[in-house]
């Protein structure tokens, strides 16, 4: 199990104690509205995001962003498929605004070109996300293109924004 710090930072793999928290800031419509998890959020949808899987392993690997270890925050994940992953970040709302996800995707981004050895991240956002759009950019993604109404989200077709970071781009 991969825990990370960051100045500010834990992040440590989210535990069932989290999952209230989770569900809670899962369900304000404000932090839920570009994402993809099924509405309403409840005890039993999130109870995956609870595993003892370490960074890297395939698939969707979450952990919980939390200040220094104690307050939760929100999460990051990756989701690993050979030497690439998809990144993920969701901050309560409270926590937003502080440079905090920009804390936790850059300690994520080192873990992944560091000690696991990936080639390359990406994301896929939606354009009228500006807050992970300015994050991304901020952290040196490239908008690689956007598929025009190339995504079926919650009852409308939405624009699909793709953002990638090569490691030979990246400076830890
Ligand atoms: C995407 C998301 C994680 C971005 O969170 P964020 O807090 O805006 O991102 P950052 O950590 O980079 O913080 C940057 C902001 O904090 C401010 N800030 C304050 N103190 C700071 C500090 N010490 N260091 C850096 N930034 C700081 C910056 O000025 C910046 O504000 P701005 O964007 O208005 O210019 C957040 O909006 C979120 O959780 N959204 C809902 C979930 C979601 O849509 N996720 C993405 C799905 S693809």
């Amino acid at each position: 199990m991969t825990t990370l710090h960051t100045p500010r930072l834990t992040l440590r793999p989210i535990t069932p104690a989290d999952l209230p928290e989770v569900v809670a800031y899962r369900n304000d419509p404000a932090v839920a509205r570009f994402q993809a998890w099924p509405l309403p959020a409840t005890l039993e949808t999130v109870q995956g995001l609870v595993s003892d899987r370490p960074l890297g392993a395939p698939g969707w690997v979450q952990r919980a962003v939390t200040l220094g270890g104690g307050p939760l925050l929100g999460d990051v994940a990756l989701n690993t498929h050979g030497p690439q992953a998809e990144l993920g970040v969701t901050l309560a709302t409270a926590a937003q605004g502080q440079g905090y996800a920009a804390e936790a995707l850059r300690a994520l981004i080192d873990h992944a070109f560091g000690p696991l050895g990936l080639h390359r991240l990406h994301a896929s956002i939606d354009p009228r996300n500006a807050a992970v759009a300015r994050l991304l950019t901020r952290l040196g993604f490239r908008h690689e293109g956007t598929a025009i109404q190339g995504y079926w989200h919650r009852g409308e077709w939405t624009d699909d924004a793709s953002y990638a970071l090569l490691a030979a781009e990246w400076t830890p």
